[in-house]
């Protein structure tokens, strides 16, 4: 396994390789945990030659957020990455990626997508996201390249991006690596106090309890919504959003059958969880 810092050299690594072998790219902030190694193992068994970029991008992190106490653990990161049997890890500087400095960056804005749910709390997040993801494939120049549904907003945002700017790579997702009692594995889990470890699986038992509801048959989704921030915030959490959406546009949903994502994002003490879940429906989306 190679560490690699800089982008020129990257490319020369990879020039001769390409002709005859297609590459992954699994693109982190490091700090892995299994959620992350779910994505480097469908990496290894579907791309011949993975790349892992550990980057903890300072454009994606508002003023107020974590950017500073962001977890970096990148021995730790690279020994995981070295057992599992991947190629590359990409570690470039924050000054290498940004040369101009971060104010006077070229940024890709992802419109709609961009703005609501997550975007709608967290203004300017999403388009840091984009901007580093399209960075990152221009770098690497993957055939494929591994997200968790986790972030289900991120993973559509960045396949419409790819679509948009036709950028020839295909956007792969995997789904969510859980603990055992449900809740998604995320780095952030670690800024919980011990008693909000034991409130933080009820989002994701929220979430299963609106979509086995809509499995039954119930189509209010306003009052499904209403009803689980209501039961989020008697928990212990400050529900910041719960929404019933179509999974492919994130809007809210119109009569048309069509896949269904729950998604949430929710405050306990000073961390932020966010989790979603399909909803498979049968028929009209009408309400009954
Ligand atoms: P990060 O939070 O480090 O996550 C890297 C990738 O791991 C993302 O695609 C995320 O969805 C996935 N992931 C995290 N936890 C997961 C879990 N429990 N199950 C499945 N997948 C999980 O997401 C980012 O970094 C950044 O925004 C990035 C895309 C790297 C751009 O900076």
């Amino acid at each position: 396994m190679e560490i690699i810092r800089r982008s020129l050299e990257l490319r020369a690594a990879l020039e001769d390789v390409r002709a005859s072998h297609s590459i992954g790219l699994v693109p982190t902030m490091g700090n892995l945990h299994a959620g992350h190694m779910a994505l480097v193992n469908t990496a290894i068994a579907r791309s011949d030659v993975v790349v892992t970029s550990i980057f903890v991008n300072p454009l994606q992190f508002g003023a107020n957020e974590d950017y500073g106490e962001y977890p970096r653990t990148f021995q730790a990161d690279a020994e995981l990455l070295n057992a599992a049997g991947i190629n590359i890890i990409f570690a470039p500087t924050v000054d290498s990626i940004y040369p101009d400095g971060q104010e006077n960056k070229t940024c890709v804005s992802v419109p709609t997508l961009s703005g609501i749910l997550c975007g709608n709390n967290r203004p300017g997040h999403f388009d840091g996201v984009a901007t580093i993801v399209a960075k990152l494939l221009n770098i690497v120049q993957p055939n494929d390249a591994y997200f968790g549904e986790k972030d289900w907003q991120q993973l559509t945002l960045l396949a419409t991006m790819t679509r948009q700017l036709n950028i020839p790579v295909k956007i792969v997702g995997v789904p969510i690596v859980r603990d055992s009692d449900g809740l998604a594995l995320s780095s952030r889990n670690q800024y919980l106090k011990e008693a909000e470890r034991g409130i933080a699986p009820i989002l994701y038992q929220t979430l299963i309890d609106i979509r086995d509801a809509i499995q039954d048959g119930t189509r209010n989704f306003h009052s499904l919504e209403q009803a689980g921030s209501v039961a989020l915030n008697r928990a212990g959490f400050r529900a910041e959003y719960l929404a019933v959406r179509d999974s492919r546009t994130l809007l809210p949903p119109d009569t048309r059958p069509a896949p269904l994502r729950i998604l949430a994002a929710a405050r306990l003490g000073k961390t932020r969880l966010i989790d979603n879940i399909g909803v498979k429906v049968a028929g009209s989306l009408g309400s009954s």
